[in-house]
């Protein structure tokens, strides 16, 4: 178990909190505002317990100037205060005199928001490569670190393992939850535990697929990803997506597990996806395109998910951002819904599909994961969880 924020005595002591504000935005307009939300227990703990609370995040990826403007967290500071109806003090840097001047007039209870950790990746990528002599200064403006960044645990970077490494160090709620939920299902499920996976890529997954593979009861694959597997069944795909690469590791894997893989019976397909039509087929023409799962494969995968106790979904099994390709990703959700076993829901794609089709309530958990959950999932470990103390 590790040591967690509530393991500090935290009154007037400076608490950094590493959050995950890496939310998706379109124009400075943030357009999912899930990872804020699910940061506020921590952040509402720290303040009720009288911290002075230094919050720390990245936001997308920043190689040049351009970049850093369309990635300042200033929209992620308007948010949070509306959420946390207090108001917070952005400074617009990540280190400097406005930085220190900034936290050494914050008084119990206040918080500020340094700018995006990645601008320091413009000079030599010294978040990134977690440069030593950054870590030491951010670590020195706070007493404790608390890490509550689960989405980005997967990197060893300045502002995670940099910063954990020179301070006494905890995880936040956020972590919590979702080790809570994970740990287990990886480690010892309920049985039966069914997997499914979906998405555009088999390149994605391999690592997840070798891993569960042993670990699961079965594992249901649909979206882009399926049809590969499909040809590797000799099976007609018309011009649905296609990895060559790993054509063989498909092949290998089913010669193996034919029993634990489950494969679509049939696929919503279109001749162009900009046409948004959609006709149901069991046998593709060389010229159809596969853009979800069809009724009988929904049946089919309920059969498993009806009788498992224990369910880990990771990509969607269509392109479920278009309404006329979303029934297949949908019809899950509602199975989901009614399975009393527990259910979780990793990577960015997979929790907002659920998310904006109203299902969030009924999920055990969703992720805020998307390359840490599939890390987890791989069985590797998380740096950004592993630099903390155990208790
Ligand atoms: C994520 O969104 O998966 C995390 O915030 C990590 O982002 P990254 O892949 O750019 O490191």
């Amino acid at each position: 178990m590790k040591k967690t924020i509530r393991d500090y005595d935290l009154k007037g002591k400076k608490v950094i909190i590493r959050v995950d504000f890496n939310v998706p935005m379109k124009n400075s307009i943030i357009t999912d505002d899930n990872r804020i939300k699910e940061s506020l227990e921590t952040i509402k703990y720290a303040i009720e317990h009288e911290a002075k609370v230094i919050l720390l995040s990245h936001l997308g990826r920043i190689k040049t100037e351009e970049d850093k403007k369309n990635n300042s967290l200033r929209p992620v500071a308007i948010r949070l205060s509306e959420l946390l109806g207090k108001p917070i003090l952005f400074v617009y840097e990540t280190r400097g005199k406005k930085v220190e001047e900034a936290v050494s007039n914050m008084k119990n209870g206040d918080i500020v928001l340094l700018e995006n950790t990645r601008f320091e990746d413009l000079d030599g990528k010294k978040e990134s490569n977690s440069d030593a002599e950054l870590g030491k200064y951010w670590s020195e403006l706070g007493d404790i670190y608390i890490n509550d960044a689960f989405g980005t645990s997967h990197r060893e970077h300045a502002s995670n393992y940099g910063i954990a490494s020179r301070l006494p160090n905890g995880i936040g709620f956020l972590i919590e939850k979702e080790l809570k939920y994970l740990e287990p299902a990886m480690n010892d499920p309920e049985r039966p535990f069914t997997v499914i996976l979906g998405g555009s890529k088999v390149n994605d997954k391999i690592g997840v697929i070798k891993n569960l593979v042993h670990k699961a009861d079965f594992i249901l694959i649909g979206g882009g990803m399926a049809y590969t597997f499909l040809k590797a069944q000799d099976k007609e795909i018309g011009a649905s997506l296609y990895d060559e690469e790993n054509l063989q590791f498909c092949k290998d894997i089913l010669s193996s597990y034919c029993d634990k893989i489950v494969l679509p019976v049939d696929s919503l397909c279109t001749k162009s996806i900009e046409s948004k039509e959609g006709f149901v087929k069991t046998e593709l023409d060389s010229d159809d395109i596969g853009v979800d799962i069809g009724p009988k494969t929904v049946a089919l995968f309920q059969k498993y998910l009806e009788i498992s106790k224990t369910i880990i979904w990771n990509g969607p099994v269509g392109i479920f951002e278009e309404p006329a390709f979303s029934e297949g990703t949908k019809s899950l959700c509602k199975i989901l819904k009614q399975n009393q076993g527990v259910t979780i829901l990793g990577g960015g794609d997979t929790a907002s599909a659920a998310i904006n089709f109203g299902y969030r309530e009924f999920m055990t958990h969703i992720s805020t994961g998307g390359g840490a959950s599939l890390e987890m999932l791989e069985g590797k470990e998380l740096p950004g969880i592993s630099i903390i103390t155990e208790q």
